[in-house]
């Protein structure tokens, strides 16, 4: 299989090329970034070292923009790519507050322009990688989102990854392609860029850093193991069916308060470093995912536990300090200083 996955460099697109690669060393693998912020080549620099698998397997990477027609048609011509699975987009919701103009540009244009380029050149699939933040937000005792919750976006995040649905939704309508949509809950794991809850807790509680908890701490995500998201889009590229939407979840509501508490008591570092601060505007109560659709016809079934999952994250983090001071430096740490100055 030939593949071009967009936002490779990112947290999930780079543990779905290495699972992938590890799972399928026969698949032709292109990752095409933009290396933004967010995207880090070196993560994958071993795959570029060392491209062939000796099972006729390949990496290629391209640093490309998704919303140029003629560098993603060049790539999907030049590698005669089967299939292409949509990672790339602007991902942090706080940004998304902060300007929510490059948000509408990647995630909404950009998926559009991956669209069309796709159905020109008649790719066999298309997996369009979205998010539970499409459902809006939930209520503590209301039931979990399905496939059939309506979209409900609040955040300029949301709302350009619902966006990037309906257009998908369209093509498929429209023109006949061949897409799915998955739809996941809050991801964890290596390579997460640390502006993310984990990541951002674990390197401000090593520094000994306040952590900022915003509003109360009572908002509840649902965490999910960043390879259990990636065994999902596998499915969901392999056997979903045309048209169709499914939700992932990892069966593992928390509060973020208590999150963040367990996440000290892991590192053996006080609670007293909380700090509460100004809550974010627009702030979902809840997330939940109900993922029987995926159970039931992908076989879809989370396998790491929250406590495994937190014990890994936090076992690489520690391994790999250097990754976190890289991706530290420069714009990052100019922006964060400017939103964390902004809520204290
Ligand atoms: P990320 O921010 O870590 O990575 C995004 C990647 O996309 C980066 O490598 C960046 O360089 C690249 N990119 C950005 N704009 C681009 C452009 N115009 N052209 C090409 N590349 C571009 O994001 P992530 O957390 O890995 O999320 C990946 C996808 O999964 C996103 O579509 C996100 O909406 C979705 N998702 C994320 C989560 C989560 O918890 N992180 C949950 C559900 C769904
Ligand atoms: P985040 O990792 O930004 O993911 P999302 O907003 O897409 O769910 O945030 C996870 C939760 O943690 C969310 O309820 C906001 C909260 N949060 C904080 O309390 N403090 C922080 O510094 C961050 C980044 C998030």
């Amino acid at each position: 299989m030939r593949i071009l996955v967009t936002g490779g460099c990112g947290f999930i697109g780079t543990n779905f090329i290495l699972l992938m690669r590890e799972k399928h060393p026969d698949w032709y693998l292109v990752n095409l970034d933009l290396l933004t912020y967010a995207g880090n080549r070196h993560n994958l620099a071993h795959l570029e070292a060392s491209p062939k698998t000796g099972q006729g397997g390949t990496y290629v990477f391209a640093q490309e923009d998704i919303c140029d027609p003629e560098g993603v048609t060049s790539l999907l011509r030049d590698h005669r790519i089967d299939a292409v699975v949509n990672f790339a987009a602007e991902s942090h919701v706080d940004r998304s507050i902060n300007d929510p103009s490059p948000f509408v540009t990647t995630n909404v244009q950009g998926t559009q322009n991956l669209l069309e380029c796709a159905r020109r050149h008649k790719v066999q699939r298309f997996v369009q990688v979205s998010t539970d933040e499409v459902y809006g937000s939930l209520e503590s005792d209301a039931p979990a989102f399905t496939e059939e919750t309506p979209l409900a976006p609040n955040s300029p995040y949301s709302a350009s990854k619902a966006g990037a649905d309906l257009l998908v939704r369209a093509y498929v309508e429209t023109y006949g392609l061949d897409a799915v949509i998955t739809r996941c809950s809050n991801n964890y794991g290596p390579y997460q860029f640390p502006e993310k809850l984990i990541p951002l807790m674990f390197s401000k509680a090593m520094r000994d850093e306040p952590l900022p908890i915003y509003g109360d701490g009572s908002n509840v995500r649902d965490w999910i193991y960043v390879d259990d998201h990636c065994r999902g889009v596998e499915l969901a590229l392999l056997q979903g069916q045309k048209g169709k939407a499914y939700n992932f979840g990892g069966q593992a509501e928390l509060p973020n308060i208590e999150l963040v508490q367990t996440l000290l008591d892991q590192l053996s570092k006080p609670h007293s470093l909380i700090t509460y601060v100004k809550d974010r505007p627009g702030h979902d109560r809840r997330y939940a995912m109900d993922f029987s659709l995926a159970a039931r016809e992908l076989g879809f079934a989370p396998q790491v536990t929250f406590e495994q999952g937190l014990q890994r994250t936090l076992n690489w983090y520690r391994n790999n300090t250097s990754w976190l001071e890289k991706v530290q430096s420069g714009e990052y740490r100019d922006f964060m200083n400017q939103w964390y100055g902004e809520r204290q």
